[in-house]
């Protein structure tokens, strides 16, 4: 007997953040909207816009507010950002972001790097923009990265991905990210980060953010939600990497996602279609093909 699924899995396109912040070519701000109003379309529940941070370190996403001001919104579709610290709040606030999520990770080298912090001095300066946030409706989600592996320490110790996530429960985050930064995991990898993530949080209240740098991804999200997870980060056509995180290629591609799971009899609301259609959009803005498997399998432009 094969086991029971889920009947509903919530998938949260990272696309336009994750997948572009990453790009040396400046895409144009109209692409971007061209690609998050396609993407709009798609079924998807929940879009990461893009991030209020430095646009020295990431000047690709330097033009947050012009995408938020120029993007159209759809009814029952989330636009999230990044946001760091209090500055980012502000930026995020102006431009009427609902949902934003703060960042830290579970190996200090990484986060020094990242958001020039120690994981504790990080969690400090979230207090602040937790208060701020909550005073003001928005959604918190806390991104814990590195959380199977750093690309400068190596493997990491799921208790201290634990550890990190109960410090962000006490200040009160909505949701719990957890970021496989670099896309070496394996299910068994799945298993002992949630062996050890579960004591502080139901996996039901975890999304997992998946890089598919090895072409494990997908086994790795399909073992996640026999243990309960339902909700995941992809990305159109698997665009994507973290400038902090040498090596790291796309999330897990949204498209092969939604292919498998219908497949298995769950659902997602995204087209694949329409999903397909927003790649292409961005595919033709960054000049070079998406590596998504499905993606390139199933478009009609390939
Ligand atoms: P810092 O240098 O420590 O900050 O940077 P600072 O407070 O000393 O300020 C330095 C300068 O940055 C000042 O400007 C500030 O105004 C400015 P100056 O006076 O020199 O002209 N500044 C800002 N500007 C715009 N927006 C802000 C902001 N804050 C300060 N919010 C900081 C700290 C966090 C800002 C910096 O390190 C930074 O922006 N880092 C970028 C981090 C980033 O975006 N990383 C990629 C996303 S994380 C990721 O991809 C992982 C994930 O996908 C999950 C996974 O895969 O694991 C989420
Ligand atoms: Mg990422």
């Amino acid at each position: 007997m094969p086991p029971a699924v889920p009947s509903r899995i919530r998938i949260t396109e990272v696309g336009p953040r994750d997948g572009l912040q990453n790009e040396r070519q400046t895409v144009p701000t109209a692409d971007k909207i061209a690609f998050i109003n396609a993407l709009s379309l798609s079924g998807v529940p929940e879009i990461e816009v893009s991030s209020f941070v430095s646009a020295r370190q990431v000047p690709q996403l330097g033009d947050a507010s012009e995408v938020f001001a120029g993007l159209t919104r759809a009814r029952g579709v989330v636009y999230s950002a990044l946001v760091p610290n209090l500055k980012g709040l502000e930026g995020a606030l102006a431009c009427r972001v609902e949902k934003i999520a703060v960042f830290t990770a579970a190996s200090e080298t990484f986060n020094r790097r990242n958001i020039n912090a120690t994981i504790a001095e990080s969690i400090d300066r979230f207090a602040p923009v937790l208060s701020r946030a909550k005073a003001h409706a928005i959604a918190v989600r806390a991104y814990i990265s590195c959380a199977v592996a750093c690309p400068y320490e190596g493997p990491i110790q799921p208790s201290a991905v634990a550890d990190v996530a109960q410090r962000l429960l006490d200040l009160g985050v909505d949701e719990i990210d957890l970021g496989e930064t670099i896309g070496v995991a394996a299910p068994t990898d799945i298993d002992r980060l949630y062996e050890a993530v579960s004591a502080v949080v139901e996996p039901s209240r975890t999304t997992l953010h998946l890089h598919d740098t090895r072409g494990t991804a997908l086994a790795c999200l399909l073992r996640a939600i026999e243990i309960g997870v339902t909700s995941f980060d992809a990305s159109s056509g698997g665009l994507g990497g973290c400038p902090f995180a040498p090596g790291a290629s796309g999330n897990l591609a949204t498209e092969d996602v939604v292919y498998c799971l219908n497949r298995m009899g769950m659902e997602t609301g995204i087209d694949l279609r329409r999903i397909i259609g927003a790649g292409e959009i961005i595919q033709r803005a960054i000049g070079r093909p998406l590596p998504g498997r499905v993606f390139r399998a199933e478009s009609p432009n390939r």
